[in-house]
């Protein structure tokens, strides 16, 4: 038996793609990677309520409990990440940009849902509402979400797969926010979540010479 890829979830608030990440765990949907820690940068994000439910461990740390810098608060989650044995980190509606000091740590080993087709609106300022408000005033007639891998630039690693979706007429921010996470985010980034887990599962295996277990 190969080990599978042990996951943690970065949330930031409502954590509906959590919970899908979660679905598809106990549907077996994703099946070569295991959450083991959700971490939250905010204690009132509902993610926690979710994890909590599942039975995931979880733990708060914001910048604020950290020492006040982004430089100690990436500290505190390194620490963690590293007492969980984290092998792929979810960024899962994480609304904290990570620097490079973070990111290259864990090359090919962080991935993000964005909720708009990559290189549309996207970066820095362009997350959760403020992206479908700026997609609805360009008028944009498809727009969609992007899972792909983080590096040191905003939403500008690697893409790994997007989905397009349909502006409607009459949408609101909110209306469409709720279109691309049903008909996209939902969909993508469990499926992504798999595909990565099942490489890095097998990377591992090779390290150890097939004997992981
Ligand atoms: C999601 O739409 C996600 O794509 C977005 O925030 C929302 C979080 O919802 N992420 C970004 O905008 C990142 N730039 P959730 O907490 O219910 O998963």
């Amino acid at each position: 038996m190969l080990s599978k890829t042990r996951i943690a979830v970065l949330v930031s608030g409502g954590g509906t793609n959590l919970q899908a990440l979660i679905d598809a765990q106990k549907r077996g949907d994703i099946k070569s990677g295991e959450i083991v820690l959700v971490i939250a940068n905010s204690s009132r994000a509902y993610a926690l309520e979710r994890a909590k439910n599942a039975g995931i461990p979880a733990a708060v740390i914001t910048k604020k409990n950290t020492g006040g810098t982004q430089e100690t608060f990436e500290a505190a989650m390194i620490k963690a990440l590293d007492e969980a044995g984290a092998d792929l980190i979810i960024l899962a509606g994480f609304l904290s940009i990570l620097t490079e000091n973070f990111t290259r740590r864990y090359p090919k080993r962080i991935i993000n849902i964005h909720p708009a087709l990559i290189p549309s609106f996207c970066g820095k300022g362009y997350y959760g509402l403020y992206v479908h408000e700026a997609a609805l005033k360009y008028g944009v007639k498809v727009t969609g979400a992007t899972v792909h891998y983080v590096n040191e630039v905003p939403d500008g690693g690697e893409i790994i797969a997007q989905k397009a979706v349909d502006v409607l007429p009459g949408d609101t921010p909110e209306t469409l926010q709720r279109r691309v996470m049903e008909q996209a985010e939902w969909i993508l980034l469990p499926r992504a979540a798999e595909t990565v887990s099942e490489r890095i599962m097998r990377e591992k295996a090779n390290l150890t010479g097939g004997k992981n277990d």
